[in-house]
């Protein structure tokens, strides 16, 4: 008691010299207690759980009737606490001031042990509120209210406990309460900036994660929002199977948003590529095409000059008849090859006749009176239009599909932290396939991760009802349901896993949430 500085009720110990003392619990049973709470305090990582633990520890090891425990936010100056019920957690603003008795508390940074609120001293900077009790008829009585105090030595919250349980009535905490709610208080001070400290990591994190998954998206503006849907349907199939902890969901979550990382290391040229050929390099095809169909008129022209000045007895009307034949078979060549270049330019399946239709084209080169061969097609032009699926030559293709082992190369450079260690191996596997047709390893079943199958799938699925591909139609959910579960029987895709995400309606997510 020598500690202490009596004001009548009120009892306020000199921070320096106690508030971060260690003290020694009175009774074994109140060390073990002691122990057994700083063991919960420390593998909390829940701030909410935190501060309910931290609560009622507190009011059991003093046998308080009530206790509130509140957080300082000392830049907008007030005192956060929550309220909860059986359902919600809401978070409750206060202004930190020096008028109110938790106020005092934490600005001051000392304890106060008061055996009667409603008997304080009116030349005292802090008065009671006593509006709690008149709305419910409870009768506050004795408090004992002491201050978290950080490693920094900066307060960061407040211990309310409130009325002492005797044998038959509400009586004074002690000094000795005060000095375990002090230990618990450094304790839960630690806990608590611990926890903030891991939240705040994690927030930032999420934010690295979530602008990263959105600059990718963004670098192709036909796939806008793509990784957050596929994150999206990963975290709920991967909720609705049942089989992951919270960790591991978190871990699918980063491991989705983050899938197509590797395309920021593919060619915008490619990753953009709509048909086989752009817009600016089919008319220089068409121009092309135009200027043989003119070549071979003024030739076809030529001759005929030719031939009537060594023949000038000739009849002209005849010879002026074969010219505007074969002008008009040069026009009627030329625009049925223009079409037909338009028509396979974009992608899609290349028949048989097709291929040999254009490969017709190409041989067809036309010699001219110089001796100057023209050819239809460049080389370049060849090998983009004879492509037989989709838009990408081996070689682009190849570029693209590299998306996936870089997506590893990228991720596997970030430290993530123990519980996430596997979001590069789950990421990059998103595209390999159950039967080894996948890629980048071509890996079958037992070493594709149940994780990369969830994404998958959502990947899959999110690729063919997506609306913002202009080279592809979208699909509606049936239809790709349909592809989806034709690939399953394939033995491409993990067929349980696709049961779920059907039968559980985890494909409509992405439409309920509007995104
Ligand atoms: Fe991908
Ligand atoms: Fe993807």
């Amino acid at each position: 008691m020598s500690e202490l500085n009596n004001t009548g009720t009120t009892l306020e110990l000199k921070r320096s010299e106690t508030a971060l003392r260690p003290v020694q619990p009175a009774q074994d049973d109140t060390a073990m207690r002691f122990i057994r709470i700083a063991v919960s305090l420390s593998a909390e990582k829940d701030l909410k759980k935190l501060m309910d633990l931290i609560t009622h520890d507190a009011q059991e090891l003093v046998d308080a009737d009530r206790g509130s425990l509140y957080l300082i936010d000392h830049v907008n100056k007030k005192l956060i606490f929550y309220v909860t019920d059986n359902e919600s957690f809401a978070e409750m603003k206060i202004d930190l001031t020096p008028d109110s008795i938790s106020g005092y508390v934490g600005l001051k940074g000392l304890p106060l042990l008061i055996d009667d609120v409603y008997c304080l001293d009116p030349a005292l900077p802090y008065k009671f509120n006593n509006s709690f009790d008149k709305k419910t008829g409870f009768r506050t009585k004795s408090m004992l209210v002491v201050p978290l105090i950080s490693h920094m030595n900066e307060t960061i919250g407040v211990i309310q406990l409130i009325n002492k349980k005797g044998i038959d009535e509400i009586i004074g905490f002690t000094d000795e309460d005060m000095k375990i709610i002090q230990a618990i208080g450094s304790l839960a001070a630690v806990s608590i900036e611990n926890t903030l400290l891991y939240k705040e990591i994690e927030t930032i994190f999420e934010s690295f994660v979530s602008y990263s998954a959105t600059a990718i998206d963004e670098r192709d503006p036909c796939t806008g929002g793509h990784s957050r849907r596929v994150a999206m349907y990963s975290t709920e199939l991967a909720k609705a199977m049942g089989t992951f902890t919270h960790d591991q969901i978190k871990e699918i979550k980063y491991a989705s948003w983050l899938h197509d990382m590797g395309k920021i290391g593919v060619k915008e040229a490619v990753l953009n590529k709509e048909n086989k050929l752009t817009v600016s390099e089919l008319d220089a095809l068409k121009c092309r095409l135009g200027n043989i169909c003119e070549k071979k008129t003024s030739d076809a022209y030529e001759e005929i000059l030719e031939f009537q000045s060594k023949n000038p007895t000739a009849p002209l009307d005849e010879a002026f008849k074969t010219l505007r034949e074969k002008i008009e078979k040069f026009r009627a060549e030329t625009k049925d090859m223009i079409e037909f270049i338009v028509q396979i330019n974009f992608p899609g399946f290349l028949s048989d006749d097709k291929a040999k239709k254009l490969e017709e084209i190409r041989a067809g080169v036309y010699t001219d009176r110089t001796g100057k061969a023209w050819n239809n097609l460049t080389d370049f032009e060849y090998e983009n239009l004879k492509v037989v699926r989709g838009n990408l030559r081996a070689s682009e293709l190849s570029e693209m599909q590299s998306h996936a082992a870089k997506t590893y190369e990228i991720l596997k450079h970030i430290p993530f932290t123990r519980e996430l260690k596997n979001v590069a191996e789950i990421a990059a596997k998103h595209h390999e396939k159950l039967d080894g047709t996948g890629y980048p390893a071509r890996l079958t079943m037992t070493d594709i991760p149940v994780q990369s199958r969830i994404i998958a799938i959502s990947d899959i699925y999110d690729a063919l009802v997506s609306q913002d591909r202009p080279y592809k139609k979208a699909m509606t959910p049936e239809v790709a349901l349909k592809i989806l579960t034709e690939e399953a029987d394939k033995g491409k895709l993990d067929k349980d896993i696709l049961k779920i995400f059907v039968e559980k309606g985890v494909y409509k997510i992405a439409e309920t949430a509007k995104i």
